[in-house]
């Protein structure tokens, strides 16, 4: 009987030493590949995401209000007397109105007037480089009126009447309009209101006090409205709006009660806007003034 090799043994079992050659070969075809793969995934991600939008957000923001000036804890306290005590709210919002004066707001080719009355969105074409970058409208910092520093540059400071100037971060979406329906008295305006907030130590009776020691409030704002215009929406972001002024709207209180700490909440109403009390910055902002005598 001659050895006949069992063909099911065979399986497997090297005839000779594997060639270093081959299996150099092997590897590097195998990560060539490899790195091909991943190569071209980028590739194509960065060819179907544009510079000028975000393709993929996993979830709606929705539009931070904030306050100039803006220091730690948001709590104002000075004493009119004294200008070394409120000296540095009011450089906190000296720095912040340097692109809104009118001299940084000269050239025809980047800005253009949008009205002092607010009127609708303005649509600039699709969020693409195409048409290149896309005019900014001007903001007039007279529309500040007693906020602006043109008559006060103490901006209220030191006649013991705070401006505090509040700017939208993002701009709110153009959905459904029918929002606080009681508010809107202009349909092209995103109205802003601040309260004296109820203390959350208050007890019953005290909180109609809290809500009294705020005084009066003058809201400053384009038209003389209450509010953020819509014209300055949408915003088309860095690339394309590099010099994007946001409107501003500047609240004073001529009244507050002294000596107190009140506190004060600042909603915007409009689409899109959510308030929760987690995210101080949705939509509503929380600042304690104490005007010392
Ligand atoms: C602005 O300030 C002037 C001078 O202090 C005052 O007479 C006027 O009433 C103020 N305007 C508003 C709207 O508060
Ligand atoms: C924004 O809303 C207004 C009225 O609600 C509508 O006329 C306009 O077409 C909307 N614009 C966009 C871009 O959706
Ligand atoms: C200011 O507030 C006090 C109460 O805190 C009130 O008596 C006074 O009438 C107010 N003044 C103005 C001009 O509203």
């Amino acid at each position: 009987m001659t050895a006949q090799r069992d063909p099911a043994l065979d399986v497997g079992v090297a005839t000779e030493p594997p060639d270093l050659f081959k299996i150099l070969l092997f590897y590097v075809i195998f990560y060539g590949c490899l790195a091909g793969i991943f190569i071209g995934t980028i590739q194509v991600m960065l060819l179907t995401i544009s510079e000028f939008k975000p393709t993929y957000q996993d979830r709606v923001a929705p539009p931070g209000l904030t306050q100039i000036p803006q220091i730690q804890k948001t709590e104002i306290s000075f004493r009119p007397q004294e200008s070394k005590t409120y000296q540095p709210y009011v450089t906190n919002i000296v720095r912040f109105l340097e692109k809104y004066k009118d001299a940084a707001q000269r050239d025809d080719m980047i800005f253009e007037d949008c009205g002092s009355v607010p009127s609708e969105y303005k649509e600039r074409g699709p969020y693409d480089s195409d048409p290149g970058e896309r005019k900014v409208c001007r903001f007039k910092l007279e529309w500040l009126g007693n906020c602006s520093g043109i008559n006060d540059d103490s901006y209220g400071y030191k006649d013991g009447k705070p401006c505090v100037i509040i700017k939208l971060n993002r701009p709110p979406k153009n959905e459904s309009s029918e929002t606080s329906a009681v508010l809107k008295y202009n349909p092209y305006v995103l109205p802003v209101q601040c309260t004296g907030k109820v203390g959350s130590r208050g007890a019953e009776r005290e909180r109609d006090e809290d809500k009294e020691k705020i005084g009066t409030v003058e809201y400053f704002g384009l038209g003389g409205h209450a509010g953020f215009p819509l014209q300055y929406y949408p915003y088309y972001g860095k690339l394309l709006q590099p010099k994007y002024l946001q409107p501003l709207l500047a609240v004073q209180f001529t009244n507050l009660t002294v000596d107190t700490e009140v506190r004060i909440e600042c909603k915007a109403f409009g689409e899109n806007i959510g308030y929760s009390e987690k995210d101080r910055f949705q939509g509503r902002f929380d600042v304690k003034i104490e005007v010392k005598s």
